[in-house]
């Protein structure tokens, strides 16, 4: 039976996604060209580094290391300006009360994100307390598809990851949740998310019955 749930952050939580797209088309803007909301879907789930990738090959540039670094670090501190002044109303709708009755009827929950800023944002949601686990970017090597983050947060619910359930909204992170052994359910139009054992459109009117498998 199902012990534990695991939840994304961005896209599952809260949609910080926005966000994510307004800094890296700033970024764009600067090196010259456009970054559109369509290559934007390209970034989701995908972690900080390889999204600059990602950024770079549609505008046809090459950078050194030393310039990405440097210029990942300037779309990250135009995100993190953009997450700070973020708080409860963004929490997407029915979530809290979907995490609520979880540890009500005795389910643990954790939180399984790739990103490094995920402190900053449970913390402007005040949703960390309904969190027994929170594993983020800056506890990872490895990104999803990589089962590394869903295992780790297994690990320190003390549950075998069998009896986990996984949600996301990123293609990368149902292959992530696949590959630790976890039922994984995801969130948004069921088209992007084939790997999915199931598919759900948000929250809002979601009983808890649904991770029964
Ligand atoms: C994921 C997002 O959750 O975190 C990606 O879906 C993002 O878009 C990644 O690139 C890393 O986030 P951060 O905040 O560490 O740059
Ligand atoms: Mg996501």
């Amino acid at each position: 039976s199902v012990k534990g749930c695991i939840f994304d952050l961005d896209g599952v939580i809260v949609d910080t996604a926005k966000y994510h797209y307004l800094a890296w088309k700033r970024l764009a803007e600067e090196l010259g060209f456009e970054f559109t909301i369509k290559d934007n879907e390209r970034l989701k789930g995908v972690s900080r580094m390889k999204s600059l990738e990602i950024l770079l090959e549609v505008g046809g540039l090459k950078f050194d290391d030393e310039t990405k670094i440097k210029l990942a670090e300037k779309k990250n501190n135009w995100y993190v300006e953009y997450i700070s002044k973020i708080d409860k109303s963004e929490i997407l709708t029915g979530v809290e009360k979907f995490l609520i009755s979880l540890r009500e009827n005795g389910i643990k929950t954790a939180l399984g994100s790739a990103s490094k800023n995920a402190m900053i944002i449970l913390n402007n949601l005040g949703i960390e307390k309904y969190f027994d686990a929170i594993i983020d970017g800056n506890k990872v090597k490895k990104a999803k598809p990589d089962p590394e983050v869903f295992l780790l947060a297994a690990k320190e619910l003390n549950i075998d990851p069998k009896e986990c359930v996984v949600f996301e909204d990123a293609e990368a992170g149902i292959e992530a949740a696949k590959n630790a052994g976890m039922y994984a359910i995801g969130v948004g139009s069921s088209d992007k998310l084939h790997d999915a054992d199931k598919v759900i459109l948000g929250f809002d009117a979601v009983n808890i019955d649904i991770i029964n498998f």
